[in-house]
């Protein structure tokens, strides 16, 4: 519930603004109160009249509007909320709030306010893919703005791809774990889950079982507990839950580099399953069969080891490093000794030997590798792991 909540809904000029209707709605079933901002644009797909009603409060439009700074200043408007979100976020209001414009009253508002923002982007996939809309939110990221989607789909151009706005309940997850009181709250959280993929050639990779199941339990149930996660996912076959910042990659070393981006953090937790290695000999185009018979021979090399860089950090280290070990001999043993390699804080260890169904199953049975020893926790559906998980690192990082 967001009983009592303030938000300042900023209304950005998209055809998903007619969505931003029903999330005025259904926040206000919440609770929640919502001062509703429109953009020039967002006048030409929703009406002030409708968005007031629905509100039940004066819709915000003009910088200058005299009556409004005798009101309230845009300053105190800015201030006035608990969290600020905009949805639609446009690829032209991302460009503003990722250089700093104040040229109208949605984006000096964005600049003025002290609080978090959140923004719900909606675009035309390319817009989305565009390089420069990319840039803009890795500066949005790195300035903490928290994202939600978009979502991959049929889009109102009739295009196909990531750029619609999330739907109303994820957005108002996000809200809700944004605002959220729980002993995490203003920490950061790494989290990198799912598989990676290393090209042979452009239409064949190496890759391994990981659904990403239990990476995704996990940054929810940290997002749950208030942390801010940078959840660092390869191609996983379970979606990313909504609330967290999401960076997709493919290979392990675009993963070892979005984990660089993503510091500083309060802890790291690695719960992919990266590969190992990577091909070396990957080539540029498909590799064609030759007509004496002859296999390709790839050869192979040894991929960065993104959670040992972290655990031995000179500088910057996270507070918590916690590895997972994935086994199918002497668990404990090997986890052990995996964990003193490292040289991480905790080694979940887990048995994955096909007769257990855990690789890619819905539940997980793990021994808790720390300082204190070997803790075997029962077997267990992998949204209650990822509860006690970050139940432990909140305890961990101390109270706030
Ligand atoms: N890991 C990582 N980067 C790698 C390989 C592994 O960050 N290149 C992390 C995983 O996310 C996991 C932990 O290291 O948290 C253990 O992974 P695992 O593959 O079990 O360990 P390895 O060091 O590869 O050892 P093994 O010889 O058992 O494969």
């Amino acid at each position: 519930m967001l009983t009592n909540k303030r938000i300042l809904l900023i209304i950005g000029g998209g055809i998903a603004a007619f969505k931003s209707l029903d999330l005025i709605r259904r926040l206000r079933d919440q609770g929640a109160s919502v001062t509703p901002v429109l953009t020039k644009a967002a006048e030409e797909f929703v009406t002030p009249l409708s968005t007031s009603a629905l509100a039940a409060q004066k819709v915000y439009r003009d910088l200058f509007d005299l009556t409004d700074e005798a009101e309230m200043g845009h300053i105190e408007l800015s201030r006035a909320a608990d969290l600020v979100v905009v949805a639609p976020a446009t690829a032209d209001l991302m460009a503003k709030m990722a250089h700093g414009h104040a040229n109208d009253l949605a984006s000096t508002l964005l600049m003025a306010t002290d609080k978090r923002v959140l923004i719900a982007p909606a675009m035309n996939v390319r817009m989305w893919e565009h390089p420069a809309t990319q840039r803009n939110l890795a500066v949005l990221r790195g300035d903490g703005v928290l994202v939600a989607g978009p979502d991959e789909g049929n889009m109102a151009c009739g295009e196909y791809g990531p750029g619609r706005m999330s739907e109303v309940p994820d957005i108002i997850a996000a809200i809700d774990a944004a605002l959220g009181d729980g002993p995490l709250k203003g920490r950061h959280v790494i989290v990198t889950s799912g598989p990676t993929h290393e090209p042979i050639d452009p239409v064949r990779y190496i890759a391994n079982r990981s659904s990403g199941a239990q990476g995704a339990a996990l940054a929810a149930a940290l997002r749950d507990l208030g942390a801010r996660v940078s959840f660092v996912t390869g191609p996983a076959k379970v979606p990313p839950p909504a609330g967290v910042d999401v960076i997709r990659v493919e290979t392990a070393a675009q993963m070892a580099e979005a984990v660089a981006a993503a510091h500083p953090a309060e802890a790291a937790i690695f719960a992919a399953a990266v590969a190992d290695w990577r091909v070396e000999n990957a080539s540029g185009s498909k590799m064609k069969k030759d007509a004496s018979g002859n296999a390709p021979a790839l050869e192979f090399t040894e991929n960065p080891d993104i959670l040992a860089g972290v655990a031995q950090m000179a500088a910057g280290r996270p507070k918590l490093v916690v590895g997972f070990a994935a086994e199918t001999d002497d668990v404990v043993a090997n986890a052990s000794a995996k964990r003193a390699r490292k040289g991480c804080d905790w080694i979940v260890a887990n048995d994955v030997s096909p007769e257990t169904g855990i690789m890619g199953g819905p539940e997980n049975r793990i021994v808790l590798i720390t300082d204190d020893g070997a803790e075997e926790w029962p077997r267990l559906p992998k949204d209650d792991v990822a509860r006690r998980l970050a139940q432990r690192v909140a305890e961990a990082l101390g109270a706030n």
